[in-house]
């Protein structure tokens, strides 16, 4: 009788069939997510129950994405991988602006703004905010016409996207930089919120005890051309859950104290080298 065929022949040869990929970076890449997940399938023992309620879980994660909703970045958000990947990609030098998750919920082609205007576009709120600051290169100079585009949820705690009842674009601009790298947004204070817990993800969550807030914060793309875009927040100081972050993007660098009403913030680029 032959020997049992091992673990370890098997792997070899699902690694082996991406031997004449084309793409080099994709055989590369599926190599290492297939040996993690053999490995992860051995070291844990996994039933086949246990598979078959992972499957189902990503198949209902899979019908609940459209172009409002999308739960497999909440779950890779959730599982701090879409941290990772910021932190792993980053390459920032010491005094550039510390990146932070993109989340769900950017949608492009927010409207402009002018300087200093609200990005709250529903009647007028009493705790407004006024966020100032400059863009200024790792090198130290300003950058004049950058671009800042910013995102929050309301008041309510909702982003527009998530309610019918907020005007579409409310709660988003893009801000331009003048010729010193000045910016000023303003935007009412925001409030912590709870990530949407209506599906497989928010069932993880429940199922493990964690908390689905994040901590209060005002979203900033900011980028300017032949430098690497930042994508971060600024949190709010006051908020309960800055050490509880559903996903994992508190910095210490990027909490001010909103309740001061009016605040600076400097966004430091690297140029792309
Ligand atoms: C957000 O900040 O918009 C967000 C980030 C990750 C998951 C859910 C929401
Ligand atoms: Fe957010």
């Amino acid at each position: 009788m032959s020997p049992a065929f091992t673990n370890d022949q098997h792997l070899n040869d699902v690694l082996e069939s991406f031997d004449h990929a084309t793409n080099p970076r994709l055989a590369d890449v599926l190599r290492s997510l297939v040996a993690h997940l053999h490995a992860f399938v051995i070291e844990t023992g996994l039933t086949r129950e246990e598979w078959m309620t992972g499957i189902e879980f990503l198949t209902a994660a899979g019908h609940l994405c459209d172009d409002r909703r999308q739960e497999f970045i909440l779950l890779s958000d959730t599982l701090g991988v879409s941290m990772l990947v910021e932190m792993v990609n980053q390459h920032a030098s010491d005094g550039a602006t510390e990146p932070t998750v993109l989340g769900p919920f950017y949608v492009p082609g927010a409207p402009a703004r002018a300087m200093g205007e609200s990005i709250a576009q529903d009647d007028s709120h009493d705790d407004e905010v006024l966020i100032s600051g400059v863009v200024r290169s790792s090198r130290g100079e300003p950058l004049a016409d950058a671009s800042l585009d910013v995102w929050q949820v309301t008041p309510k705690g909702l982003y527009d996207v998530q309610d019918s009842t907020i005007t579409p674009m409310s709660h988003r601009g893009i801000y331009r930089t003048d010729a010193d790298g000045r910016f000023a947004v303003r935007t009412t204070i925001p409030v912590d919120y709870q990530i949407p817990t209506d599906g497989p993800v928010g069932k993880m969550l429940a199922a493990t005890g964690r908390l689905s807030w994040r901590p209060a914060h005002t979203h900033f793309m900011v980028s300017y051309p032949g430098y690497r875009t930042v994508i971060t927040h600024v949190f709010d100081a006051a908020s309960p859950h800055l050490k509880s972050d559903a996903v994992f993007g508190v910095r210490d660098s990027l909490v001010v104290d909103f309740a001061a009403k009016e605040l600076s913030f400097d966004f430091v680029l690297d140029p792309i080298t």
